[in-house]
């Protein structure tokens, strides 16, 4: 162990430049959004023009706000759907098996008595703001799987409806949304 006597300077310095680094990241939770978005393997730069789109910029933020910010986003985007289900339902008068359809993603969405999309991404909310990171991601999985529910059916063996309205695009933005907020939550654990 002499040698590292010697080298003493030098692995204080790192040893320095460490402290200062952990103890400020933890502090602050501040992470490079390019860090989060290339784990959206899908489209990181969707990611990126989300998290820019915060106002104030997203550069500097820190991960606790930025998560804020996301979940608001995510809840204006299913906010959308659900209206847009509404109008679905009222325009397939008779088409019994699309008005089935968008009944049942009513329900995944927007539902008094059941886990649905909005009560899910409210409750993400509510965690983040108690710091039950854990939660945070749990969640934001039940949100997922609510927006799967609708677009894929409630059991593996079902066959998707073949939707050729807006709504498998606008699912597709909710879910590219709420991975964001999936991996934030993921960062906010291991701080
Ligand atoms: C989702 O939210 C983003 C950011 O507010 C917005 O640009 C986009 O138009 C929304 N999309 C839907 C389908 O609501
Ligand atoms: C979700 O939160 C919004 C705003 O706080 C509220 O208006 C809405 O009723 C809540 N919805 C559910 C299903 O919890």
């Amino acid at each position: 162990m002499a040698h590292f006597c010697i080298r003493h300077p030098v692995i204080s310095f790192f040893v320095l430049m460490f402290l200062l680094f952990s103890t400020s990241s933890y502090a602050s939770k501040i992470v490079e959004i390019n860090d989060i978005c290339k784990q959206t393997m899908k489209n990181p730069s969707f990611c990126l023009s989300i998290l820019n789109s915060k106002p104030g910029g997203a550069k500097g933020a820190d991960l606790v706000s930025l998560s804020q910010y996301i979940i608001d986003v995510a809840r204006d985007n299913i906010t959308n759907t659900v209206n847009l289900i509404k109008s679905l339902i009222i325009e397939s008068g008779n088409d019994p098996k699309a008005k089935a359809h968008y009944e049942t993603c009513l329900v995944h969405f927007d539902d008094e008595s059941e886990s649905c999309a909005l009560s899910d991404i409210n409750y993400t909310q509510e965690l983040l703001k108690k710091g039950d990171y854990g939660g945070v991601n749990i969640a934001a999985s039940a949100v997922q799987t609510d927006v799967e529910d609708c677009i894929s059916g409630e059991s593996p063996g079902d066959t998707p409806y073949h939707d050729t309205s807006k709504l498998p695009q606008y699912a597709d933005v909710i879910k590219q949304v709420v991975d964001i907020i999936l991996i934030m939550s993921n960062y906010l654990v291991q701080n």
